[in-house]
């Protein structure tokens, strides 16, 4: 089966083709520079450059691999969570080639994908635990098969990579800031007291980051924006001041714990889970990672998560996952909605005869 996958949820245009659970090819047009001139992404930019870009990548992707139009047999594209402009212009391109190539068509919870996109590159298998940490997004989910997920705890309110993000403006970063942050942390030493760990108190799996981002807030304001309103972070952090890079470090680790905690907590409610699977934007994080895999190791479970590449929104996580369920005989029909953001994604696949 050969599958087209479409992604056009926030600021990148990607579309892949994935043959027999392998990547063909993938091409991507990542609208992160244009956003970055107004510190996060002006949905209706997006939705202009998805519309630019769409018809131009599936031609060039095709163009690329020896697969032409005609041999595609599945064609999947992420139909929600997301900003609706974006999505609906890749929707209604993913229907109008599904009707003209004749293909299974199918819309992919954009979230799954992140987390079944690990299948690309390592054995996935059933059941397991999910971690997904994006931009938008904070969950841990219970994966049964790659149709049945579901959630075991998510953010109250902000995600875990808004965090990042918006601690990291204010210090002046580019945005996103993640990966910035990411590489400072690494040089930075950490002070464990120096910021609460939110919501913990309790006995579920839910996240809450607002009450760590005010406080990271506060201290920066107190301690450290006089000296260092005006420094300018370069693309290569190497002369961050010492104690602006443990401010961060700090605040990096301060994150990472509390999902940690949490994560435990997941681990000790499933003990015959052994695989957790880590996905989005944050799960390239490299203290993140590292204290994950310490956990699932200490737990005798193992960690998989796609390589960076993946970790970011990209059209092979929808082609695979299309294939996945394309495999299993799931399709949907073409009058589906598009799923903004904040709405949930309604359970609407239809069974069929295997293609
Ligand atoms: O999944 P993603 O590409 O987009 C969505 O949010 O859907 O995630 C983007 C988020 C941003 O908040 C970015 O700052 C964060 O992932 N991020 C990181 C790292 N790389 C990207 N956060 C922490 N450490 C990183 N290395
Ligand atoms: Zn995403």
């Amino acid at each position: 089966m050969i599958c087209l996958g479409i992604e056009s949820s926030c600021d990148e245009t990607s579309l892949a083709l994935v043959k027999d659970g392998g990547l063909v090819g993938q091409v991507l047009a990542s609208q992160s520079d244009i956003h970055a001139l107004f510190g996060g992404v002006v949905p209706e930019i997006a939705s202009r450059e998805h519309y630019r870009c769409m018809g131009v990548l599936c031609d060039a992707l095709l163009n690329q691999t020896d697969i032409r139009y005609r041999d595609i047999s599945c064609i999947g594209v992420s139909r929600g969570p997301g900003l609706l402009g974006g999505l609906l212009t890749g929707v209604a391109f993913a229907k109008a080639l599904a009707m003209t190539c004749e293909a299974r068509f199918l819309g992919i919870n954009h979230l799954h994908a992140h987390l079944l996109s690990v299948g690309l590159e390592h054995d996935l298998t059933f059941p397991c635990l999910g971690l997904l940490v994006s931009g938008g997004h904070t969950q841990l989910y219970l994966l049964e098969s790659p149709s049945k997920l579901t959630i075991l705890g998510s953010t109250l309110d902000d995600a875990v990579g808004e965090a990042f993000d918006k601690i990291g403006t204010l210090l002046g970063m580019p945005y996103p800031c993640g990966a910035m942050f990411d590489e400072i942390a690494q040089r930075g030493k950490v002070d464990p007291q120096l910021f609460p760990r939110p919501y913990l108190k309790n006995d579920n799996l839910d996240f809450s980051f607002s009450g760590l981002k005010t406080a990271a807030c506060q201290l920066y304001l107190q301690r450290l924006h006089e000296r260092f309103a005006n420094f300018h972070f370069s693309a290569l952090p190497h002369n961050v001041p010492y104690e602006l890079a443990d401010f961060i470090a700090s605040f990096n680790f301060a994150i990472v714990d509390t999902i940690i905690v949490k994560l435990k907590r997941a681990l000790a409610l499933f003990p015959h889970l052994k695989t957790l699977v880590i996905a989005g934007g944050v799960a390239a994080n490299s203290m993140l990672r590292k204290e994950i895999a310490r956990t699932m190791e200490d737990s005798g479970g193992r960690v998989l998560c796609p390589s960076k590449a993946l970790c970011t929104d990209n059209g092979a996580m929808i082609a695979y996952t299309s294939w996945l369920l394309g495999q299993d005989g799931f399709h949907h029909s073409l009058d589906i909605p598009t799923i903004p953001r904040g709405t949930p994604i309604p359970e609407d696949m239809c069974l069929s005869a295997i293609v």
